[in-house]
């Protein structure tokens, strides 16, 4: 898809499709009373017959508005216009996409003009294009007929002359993201079948071909030799090889440190001898979008060329029952040489992640994020829409909140105070891997902060947020906005 930036008279847009404002109680936007002049109140003449309200995100295409350039004009309902916000203004966009006449191949935006609090220009093209991107992504499923793509190829965004630059800015880093968010929604919706820890290998070694990385892919020996030996004892379980991958952007200066991203790539999650019930278990194949969002953010600063050091570093494999598998009571030896009992072996990601965050300290990271659909707890807690946000550093925390809020792609800081450190006692090891019901989003991230002592650090768990149940079941891409929007300030930063 191709956008554009462009001035001047909406009515004179030339477009097959202009979309056009419109808020509760019929009141015209902006653009939307200019095209109305122009054509002789053709709008508010409808508007008055009763067709449309301006209620949030009901539309109503019109032919053939006189003196109007464009083939169509697309109304659009922006709800109550004293409560506008960013959330009003994504639902507006994505109504006025899913609302385009199958013939629709090129389509004008006004909706920028709106002002909306704590946004700018910036900020609501690149929502604009992310939005765009997203209500037109189609999961490329598995059916005898592939599904047909959308016919939309071009955008257009109208903006004042003054707001043109930074617009066209944002058009490049809105673009960047959307495409990491997509490589995270694909990989994510992929059958665990085929989207394996070695798929994932080769994903990370295509990204690098494409853009310059650095990767390794480490095998089963490699991990062996490294002393993974609480990542080794989830991946036993499993006739699929583990793999550890590791993809560096080194776009910043020699002498700066990394950022280290660390991702959940756990490719099904059965729940190993603790088995899982059978309902809804086929969602488990989305315990890797920890690392798919690891891999969409490398792909969005592989677009951006992001002038920053980066690591991506994903320990992967299957969480499988097997006569192979790892028992409850087994105790494992890390690679930081604690030691751990497993009192439930669905308790898996934490098991996994620990041996990657000890990995991290090699690279001298100047911060470590670590992103996995971690416990079913932190969905308990804050539901599908903020991820749950753990650090040990309120700084760092600070700057992953405000790329949330920048990216609307949000999360909320979750205490790790020491009081709940002891729920993880255990008598025949250095640890539990559990710490009972209570706080379990928060004695799982405590279970990590024992790994994540020697660097800034912050844990991202993406369980309730990084997917859709239901009617509409698939991947977000969450949090690759947040995560790209981070860097992206990082970036800034150390210019
Ligand atoms: N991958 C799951 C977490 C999960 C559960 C994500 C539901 C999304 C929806 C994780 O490996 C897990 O099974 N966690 C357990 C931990 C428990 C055994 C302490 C959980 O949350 O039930
Ligand atoms: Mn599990
Ligand atoms: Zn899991």
């Amino acid at each position: 898809m191709e956008f554009s930036i462009k001035n001047g008279n909406p009515e004179k847009l030339r477009t097959d499709c202009l979309v056009v404002g419109v808020f509760e109680g019929r009141k015209l936007s902006d653009s939307a009373k200019q095209v109305d002049e122009a054509a002789n109140q053709a709008i508010s003449t409808v508007l008055k017959s009763g067709d449309m309200e301006g209620k949030l995100a009901s539309t109503l295409v019109l032919h053939q508005v006189p003196n109007v350039v464009a083939t169509r004009v697309l109304l659009v309902g922006l709800g109550k216009a004293a409560e506008f916000t960013e959330r009003h203004y994504r639902q507006a966009v994505r109504a006025a996409v899913k609302a385009l006449p199958k013939g629709v191949q090129n389509v004008g935006f006004t909706l920028t003009e709106l002002s909306i609090k704590k946004s700018d220009i910036q900020a609501k093209v690149a929502h604009l294009v992310e939005t765009v991107l997203g209500a037109t992504y189609i999961v490329n499923a598995i059916k005898e007929k592939k599904p047909q793509e959308h016919a939309l190829d071009k955008v257009i965004v109208q903006v004042e002359k003054a707001e043109t630059t930074a617009a066209e800015h944002a058009v490049n880093s809105g673009l960047g993201i959307a495409k990491g968010v997509r490589l995270a929604k694909d990989l994510g919706n992929l059958p665990p079948n085929i989207c394996t820890p070695t798929y994932l290998g080769e994903q990370a070694k295509k990204l690098a071909k494409d853009y310059g990385f650095k990767v390794e892919v480490l095998d089963k020996a490699q991990i062996e030799k490294l002393g993974m030996g609480s990542f080794l004892g989830v991946a036993q379980g499993s006739l699929e090889p583990p793999k550890l991958i590791v993809l560096q952007h080194l776009k910043g200066k020699k002498s700066e440190k990394p950022v280290a991203l660390v991702g959940k790539g756990i490719t099904f999650d059965t729940g190993g001898i603790s088995l899982k019930p059978g309902a809804e278990m086929d969602e488990m194949k989305y315990d890797m979008c920890g690392a798919a969002s690891v891999l969409g953010t490398f792909k969005a600063i592989g677009e951006l060329d992001l002038p920053l050091n980066v690591v991506g570093i994903i320990p992967t494999c299957d969480n499988m029952p097997s006569g192979n598998a790892l028992k409850p009571g087994d105790v494992l030896t890390s690679m930081a040489g604690l030691t751990i009992e497993v009192l439930n072996t669905d308790a898996e990601g934490r098991l996994i992640l620990c041996d990657a965050l000890t990995y991290a300290e090699r690279f001298e990271p100047s911060a470590v994020v670590d992103i996995a659909t971690l416990t079913g707890a932190c969905v308990i807690a804050l539901g599908n829409h903020a991820s749950g946000l753990f650090s040990n550093n309120d700084g760092l925390a600070k700057e992953l909140l405000d790329a949330g809020e920048k990216s609307y792609d949000r999360a909320w800081h979750m205490p790790l105070w020491d009081d709940y450190q002891s729920q993880l006692d255990s008598n025949f090891a250095d640890m539990a891997n559990i710490g009972g019901r209570a706080g379990g989003s928060i004695t799982a991230a405590c279970f990590l902060s024992r790994f994540a002592k020697k660097y800034d650090w912050a844990h991202l768990d993406i369980a309730g947020t990084a997917w859709k149940s239901g009617k509409e079941k698939g991947g977000t891409g969450r949090p690759v906005p947040l995560l790209t929007t981070f860097l992206m300030q990082r970036a800034h930063k150390t210019k």
